[in-house]
């Protein structure tokens, strides 16, 4: 991230934070009865090493309506989902159509203290990763930011940020989940990890196997992990929406994997996934 001191758009108004690094207010995912949207906005603010939780409803919109006609109750396991409000995207297409849901992310939770309106948000190692106050929003732990924010990010952490004090968890879990039902299992889950639920007929992965965060190598590493619980027929789609929705479908099948379905261009790592399934031990 090459600036860790944005502005707060909780105060700033559009003209300023239009032109100036800026972030959604972290803070109100401490607060209670946010509607979906507004969650989403607020955990997009978050950044855990290097990778953002951004996320918004109706990203890929394409790729969900030709998700939903594959299967008639298929078992779906989403990758880096987030808060899960594109999981619930996909859910809504597939009209509830579904054995099973599972929305994982390796971040679900974060712990918080403040005091007044400044908040302090820690990762799981108890390292502070987020200050927010009403009109910055503040990353002291970023390791890629340029040089003189970086100086100024670690100033304020030395001299504001008190690791001692007692913390409240929360949970970057959308609220609106909770009116989804038994069907969806939400659960912390890293890419590179061994799988230990049921095996999908589909799996999901938007906006993380992207060259901007992981190396060729570690992609096709997650890559072989998620081939070992995809069902044999079963499908993989792979999604980058950043500058406008794209996605590869792949088709597994009889061992041997197919490009289904290229949604403006794919993704630029389809030939890693390609290549990935050929050189995946069997
Ligand atoms: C840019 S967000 C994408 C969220 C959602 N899929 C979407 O498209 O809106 C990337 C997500 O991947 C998660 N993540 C980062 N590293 C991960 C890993 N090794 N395994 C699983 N999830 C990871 C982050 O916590 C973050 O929530």
């Amino acid at each position: 991230m090459k600036y860790p001191i944005r502005l707060n758009k909780y105060k700033w108004g559009s003209l300023f934070t239009k032109y100036l690094p800026s972030a959604y207010d972290p803070r109100k995912v401490a607060q209670e009865n946010l509607s979906r949207n507004e969650f989403s906005q607020s955990v997009s603010a978050f950044c855990f090493d290097n990778v953002y939780k951004i996320t918004k409803s109706d990203r890929h919109p394409l790729t969900n309506s030709y998700l939903s006609t594959l299967f008639a109750k298929p078992t779906i396991v989403d990758i880096g989902a987030s808060d899960g409000t594109t999981s619930m995207d996909v859910m809504e297409a597939c009209h509830g159509n579904f054995s099973h849901y599972y929305i994982t992310d390796l971040n679900m939770e974060v712990s918080y203290y403040h005091s007044k309106n400044t908040y302090y948000f820690f990762n799981d190692k108890d390292e502070c990763i987020l200050m927010a106050n009403n009109y910055f929003v503040i990353y002291p732990g970023d390791k890629e930011s340029v040089a003189l924010f970086k100086f100024f990010a670690k100033k304020i952490y030395k001299l504001f940020v008190d690791s001692g004090k007692t913390k409240t968890k929360v949970q970057l879990v959308n609220p609106e989940l909770k009116k989804c039902g038994d069907s969806i299992t939400v659960k912390k889950f890293d890419i590179f990890d061994t799988w230990d639920g049921d095996k999908a007929d589909i799996v999901i992965v938007a906006n993380l196997l992207n060259k901007c965060y992981f190396s060729d190598e570690n992609i096709v590493k997650a890559l072989h992990n998620v081939f070992s619980f995809i069902k044999n027929p079963g499908y993989l789609a792979v999604i980058h929406d950043l500058q406008g929705e794209k996605a590869c479908i792949f088709r597994i099948e009889k061992d041997e994997i197919f490009l289904e379905k290229e949604i403006n261009g794919g993704v630029e790592v389809k030939n890693l996934v390609l290549g990935a399934f050929s050189s995946k031990a069997n």
